[in-house]
């Protein structure tokens, strides 16, 4: 297992506990996420933690499949999907650089706080517009430290040679804006729901 994985699978049990910061916020996202929906809808979210964004909006979609690298994550999402009786979701242990699905397969993918933790956010992006079919959308809520806390980058090599932090990149809104359309997305939505965090839905032209 990579050390990320055992990161996250280490801290999965107290992350499913932990209370969401911003409820009014992440309400937001889901209302505006699922105007994107249909019940068609065939959708991917990718880095899905454990799965409580899936399992909500399983109800308006035909199927959504949500994977994490994090094997305990996803053991959690699975037995929450039980319980919730989410029988059109369904988990995988993969990274999405590993994730291996059909080209244009996907009517929406999406990336929840979870760019900013990748080795190469602006390959995933690349690789997400290759997984939508054409006049499909990308939904992101990324944590954007370039533009208000740049001094990140001295303290989180510190917590992650500890051990108590992941990989984090730093970059801006407007660099991962740049990003999305150099992949080819059209911005169609953009919300800085903080100071840190942006949240945009990106469609590949049909
Ligand atoms: C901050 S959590 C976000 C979880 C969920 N999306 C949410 O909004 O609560 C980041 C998640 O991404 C997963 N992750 C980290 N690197 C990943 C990668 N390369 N591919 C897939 N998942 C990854 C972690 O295991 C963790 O569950």
């Amino acid at each position: 297992m990579s050390d990320t994985a055992k990161f996250w699978d280490k801290i999965a049990d107290r992350y499913s506990k932990k209370p969401i910061s911003d409820e009014q916020g992440y309400e937001k996202k889901l209302e505006v996420t699922r105007k994107y929906f249909t019940p068609d809808s065939n959708v991917l979210e990718f880095g899905c933690g454990t799965g409580s964004t899936a399992i909500l909006h399983a109800p308006y979609v035909k199927q959504i499949l949500a994977t994490d690298l994090s094997p305990r994550m996803i053991e959690i999402a699975r037995e929450r999907a039980a319980d919730a009786q989410a029988t059109n979701a369904s988990f995988d242990v993969a990274s999405i650089e590993s994730l291996d699905a059909s080209a244009g397969s996907f009517d929406v993918v999406l990336g929840l706080s979870i760019l900013h933790l990748l080795e190469d956010w602006e390959s995933a992006i690349e690789k997400i517009f290759g997984l939508l079919k054409p006049g499909g959308v990308f939904v992101s809520s990324t944590v954007c430290l370039g533009d208000n806390m740049r001094w990140f980058r001295f303290v989180g090599p510190i917590g992650r040679a500890l051990g108590l932090m992941p990989l984090v990149q730093i970059f801006r809104k407007s660099e991962l804006e740049e990003g999305l359309k150099n992949a080819g997305f059209r911005i169609e939505y953009d919300w800085q729901q903080n100071a840190r965090v942006a949240f945009f839905v990106a469609r590949k032209p049909g």
